[in-house]
């Protein structure tokens, strides 16, 4: 069948100035297939073209949700260069939240290693840098034919990757606006430090009935107290406080340890002299003394919120110094442009 996409067999990139945060087919994916009873567990993996996966319907992930997943950039440079933003860092989060649903934990030297080739095997689907970048999304799922509950023993790891920009469009991309809810993102003692499917899949339902009502996302309260700020569906959060502190929740069971989330902290703290706290803040502390809020994410960058609805309150935060301040050196890093103190950059 044609398809527009295809090209004398071959798939195309999109038009760089149309890009979004939206899949694009590329050439290739990576795999690898662990089993727990092996030495080693997994096998060497390999690139295959990109194509769909053949698993058993009992696939133990199809029931129960025992999937993980990542999200990481690579960005082209000047001179052609290709950069990876702190692989190592999604590496050692891919083998924790495996190891939170009991799953073997892929080497962190395999997945890097998996990662460059995945980029390099669809160099022509990277885009120059003022376009967006090339997103890598890393997979381990449990595949084992199993009706019952309980431990799996075989795994599969899949890599592939897609051309995208800008998460949100327009208006948004500038500023969000956040329902506040009187909920938790996950439950207490839950999976909310790992990065599981079923995470992500029970926040579609709450994000979309508040979309409806013109918000761009949710900002859910922790589940314990339902008082302190925790995470929207996919971004952790910063809250800029009179005082010039800096203040994001702590790591906790509620809490994704978010790569940019810990850029940010460093960036702030070790290049700006910013006062960070990682500490809990209640909302109604946001609401006394917040002056600018942004969230943090791979996906999302940093990107400031201009209004958050807590009950019938509106609270607009009008101030972005901080967020531009941090994001103009985390984009310089992440574009070769300044040097990399922390040593976060990998070549492809
Ligand atoms: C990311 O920011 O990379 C994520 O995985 C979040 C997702 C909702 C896009």
């Amino acid at each position: 069948m044609a398809d527009e996409h295809h090209q004398e067999g071959r798939k195309s990139p999109p038009a760089w100035e149309t890009l979004t945060f939206s899949l694009t087919e590329t050439d290739f994916m990576y795999q690898s297939c662990g089993e727990a009873e092996s030495e080693p567990v997994w096998d060497g993996g390999k690139m295959v073209p990109f194509s769909d996966i053949t698993v058993s319907p009992a696939a133990a992930f199809m029931s129960y949700g025992i999937g993980i997943f990542e999200g990481l950039k690579a960005q082209r440079v000047a001179g052609d260069r290709i950069l990876l933003f702190r692989p190592d860092g999604n590496a050692q989060r891919f083998r924790k939240s495996a190891e939170r649903l009991l799953m073997e934990p892929f080497p962190a030297d395999q997945f890097v290693g998996a990662v460059r080739q995945v980029v390099r095997s669809n160099l022509r689907f990277v885009p120059p840098a003022q376009y967006g970048s090339f997103y890598v999304r890393p997979l381990e799922h449990a595949v084992e034919p199993k009706l019952g509950l309980g431990s799996c023993t075989r795994f599969l790891v899949t890599i592939f990757g897609s051309p995208v920009g800008n998460y949100f469009r327009g208006g948004a991309q500038q500023g969000v606006r956040l329902k506040v809810l009187e909920q938790g993102r996950t439950a207490p003692g839950g999976t909310g430090a790992a990065k599981t499917m079923g995470n992500y899949a029970g926040a579609i339902y709450v994000a979309n009935r508040w979309k409806k009502e013109g918000f761009d996302d949710v900002l859910y309260l922790d589940s314990r107290h339902v008082k302190y700020l925790t995470e929207t569906s996919g971004s952790n959060a910063f809250v800029r406080l009179r005082t010039g502190a800096l203040v994001t929740p702590p790591l906790d069971d509620q809490i994704l340890p978010g790569i940019t989330r810990d850029s940010t902290i460093r960036i702030a703290r070790d290049l700006l002299g910013i006062d960070v706290q990682e500490r809990a803040l209640s909302i109604d502390e946001v609401i006394a003394e917040g002056v600018e809020m942004f969230c943090t994410g791979t996906a999302w960058t940093l990107l400031s919120v201009r209004e958050i609805v807590y009950r019938d309150r509106k609270i607009v935060l009008k101030a972005q110094d901080a967020r531009q301040e941090i994001l103009e050196i985390l984009r310089s890093i992440q574009l070769g442009e300044r040097d990399d103190p922390f040593g976060w950059i990998v070549e492809v």
